[in-house]
């Protein structure tokens, strides 16, 4: 068999190239499009990053004017939607939901939707990121039995989303603008990571030509899962697990049982394929989880206590600093969803929602790449040698 590479997990395998996100995992250093990661989530919001991502280079005023406003143009759904949705038991997990209605939506577009043209792409990356937040606020308000709140285009992205999330027709909903900054670096840190397993499942999935929005309905599928999106999730039930077996003086049981093998345990919220070091998406969700724990008066949350102990026992030990496990982005991104009053199940949602552009930008630069293929591993075959079959009463 030595004609193909062994390589499980692609741990040795680049796939494509790109211009897009750039990740030094050794020196813990991620870039958009060359900007550090650090500026962007200061410096400029998630629309200017989408644009960036999207096109090479952020927007100047009359780009990103335009470019908004080409996304608040797209923020409905159409109401058909809805009847779809309604179709779903209440108590489905929201990534379930979304899955179903992001590939609902290629139903929608098929017809004026051609992968390889160019402006239809560009048209579905704009409708993908003006309807997630619309598409995963519906989700929510539909699992609380409250009506759907529409969008409202005169409020910033995040903005937007946390009205259609949290607002009711019965009374006034004023956008707090710490929670709305913190929303939106939410998105901006979630907005791509290179070739991880979402993307690469939406680059091979639309490598066969397929509609942009069933590929993009695969990279949600493929975030679900708990060593990928869901570990926001993941890392939150295990901090209420820990909490409700006692709090903080039961950390060093539970790093025990960590680092037991045969436990099955992991530290959600820690470690990196890529990462040997400080994830830097993780120090800025930090800082953002100090600001919105201080705005809400929740500066002696337990569970934030209960991180922070957890980390710092675990930057300390060996069996940690030998492996190079450090926090990664979703250590601290579900305390702050959580006391903006997000629920736990719905975390994986909002980091789709913000990974769509990336999704976006990835497949729309696989498809004008002239040395594009269709995907398609090679295996060592390790079954059985070709045999002759006997007729059933001789099995
Ligand atoms: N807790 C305890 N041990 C760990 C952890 C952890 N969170 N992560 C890795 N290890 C150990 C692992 O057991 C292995 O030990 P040994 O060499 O003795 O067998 C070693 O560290 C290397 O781990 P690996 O599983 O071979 O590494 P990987 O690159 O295949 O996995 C990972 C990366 C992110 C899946 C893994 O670190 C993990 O499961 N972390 C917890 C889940 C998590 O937080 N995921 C979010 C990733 S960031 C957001 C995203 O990309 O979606």
């Amino acid at each position: 068999t030595g004609k193909f590479t062994y390589d499980p997990g692609f741990l040795s395998t680049a796939s494509c190239n790109s211009k897009i996100t750039y990740i030094d995992g050794d020196k813990g250093e991620l870039l958009y499009r060359g900007y550090p990661i650090e500026q962007l989530a200061t410096n400029c919001d998630f629309l200017e990053t989408c644009y960036l991502l999207l096109n090479g280079d952020l927007p100047n005023q009359s780009q990103k004017d335009e470019f908004v406003n080409r996304v608040t143009n797209h923020t409905m759904v159409n109401e058909q939607m809805q009847f779809f949705l309604r179709g779903f038991r209440r108590d489905a997990h929201p990534m379930a939901v979304l899955t179903g209605l992001v590939g609902a939506l290629s139903a929608f577009y098929h017809d004026s939707t051609d992968i390889n043209n160019p402006e239809h792409r560009k048209v579905a990356a704009i409708r993908l990121i003006a309807k997630m937040p619309t598409l995963v606020a519906m989700a929510y308000k539909y699992s609380i039995g409250q009506p759907f709140i529409y969008p409202k285009n005169d409020l910033s992205y995040a903005g937007n989303f946390l009205r259609m999330m949290f607002a009711t027709p019965c009374e006034e909903y004023k956008v707090n603008p710490v929670l709305e900054r913190a929303m939106d670096r939410i998105f901006t840190l979630h907005a791509d990571h290179e070739q991880n397993a979402s993307t690469s499942t939406v680059r091979l999935c639309g490598s066969s030509g397929t509609n942009p929005f069933a590929a993009i309905a695969a990279g949600v599928a493929c975030l679900w899962g708990p060593a990928h999106g869901g570990a926001n999730e993941a890392c939150l039930n295990m901090l209420e697990e820990i909490q409700a077996m006692g709090g903080i003086s039961k950390v060093g049981e539970f790093m025990e049982k960590v680092k037991d093998k045969n436990s099955g345990v992991r530290l959600m919220g820690f470690g990196h394929r890529v990462y040997k070091n400080y994830d830097p998406r993780a120090k800025l969700m930090q800082e953002t989880c100090n600001e919105v724990l201080a705005e809400l008066g929740l500066e002696n949350d337990p569970l934030f206590a209960l991180a922070k102990k957890l980390e710092q026992i675990a930057l300390e030990d060996d069996y940690f600093v030998q492996r190079k496990l450090y926090p990664n982005v979703d250590f601290y991104s579900g305390i702050v969803q959580r006391a903006i009053g997000i629920p736990v199940p719905l975390f994986t949602a909002i980091f789709a929602l913000a990974r769509t552009v990336g999704w976006i930008a990835q497949l729309d630069e696989m498809i004008g790449d002239p040395e594009y293929k269709i995907g398609r591993p090679r295996q060592l075959f390790v079954g059985a040698e070709k045999r002759d079959v006997a007729p059933i009463a001789k099995r």
